[in-house]
């Protein structure tokens, strides 16, 4: 996911082109502003954590850009690495959120951590019949 400060900074086109020219294929996409419940069933994993409001109401502040993204085993481990650290300030050079951003709270980009976190997203953003 293209998150809010990736899109209103026009990142968008950037993202899309280093995962494509990666190799991994874009295999659904779509602009789109998530509903608060949402985006607090996406980030339930941190309910509990002082920053979930915060979270939730960055990422629900103005249009995401979804992304199912699909290729060999170890794709997620390779968004991930794409993606960088989370804190931007940790993320090497090279990476998205190393190239592009300073603040951990707005750091460009969400991928899925796992297989079950990747399913469960993907049918929350896109409907069941998209995973596997
Ligand atoms: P994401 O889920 O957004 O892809 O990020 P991530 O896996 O790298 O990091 P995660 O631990 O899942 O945290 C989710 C998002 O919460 C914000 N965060 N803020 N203030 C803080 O200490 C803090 N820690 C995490 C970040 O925006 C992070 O991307
Ligand atoms: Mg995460």
């Amino acid at each position: 996911m293209v998150k809010p400060d990736g899109v209103a900074s026009g990142l968008t086109g950037e993202i899309v082109s280093r995962i494509e020219r990666r190799g991994f294929s874009v295999v659904a996409l779509e602009k789109r502003t998530m509903a608060r419940e949402v985006a607090e069933e996406h980030y339930g994993e941190h309910r509990e954590r002082p920053f979930f409001g915060e979270l939730v109401e960055f990422i629900t502040s103005g249009p995401v850009v979804m992304l199912a993204v699909e290729g060999p085993e170890g794709t997620i481990d390779a968004l991930r690495r794409m993606a960088g650290s989370t804190n931007p300030l940790d993320a090497d050079p090279g990476t998205i959120r190393g190239d592009y951003a300073t603040d951990v709270g707005q750091n460009v980009v969400h991928s899925s951590d796992a297989v079950e976190s990747a399913t469960r997203e993907l049918a929350l953003h896109f409907g069941a019949g998209i995973a596997g």
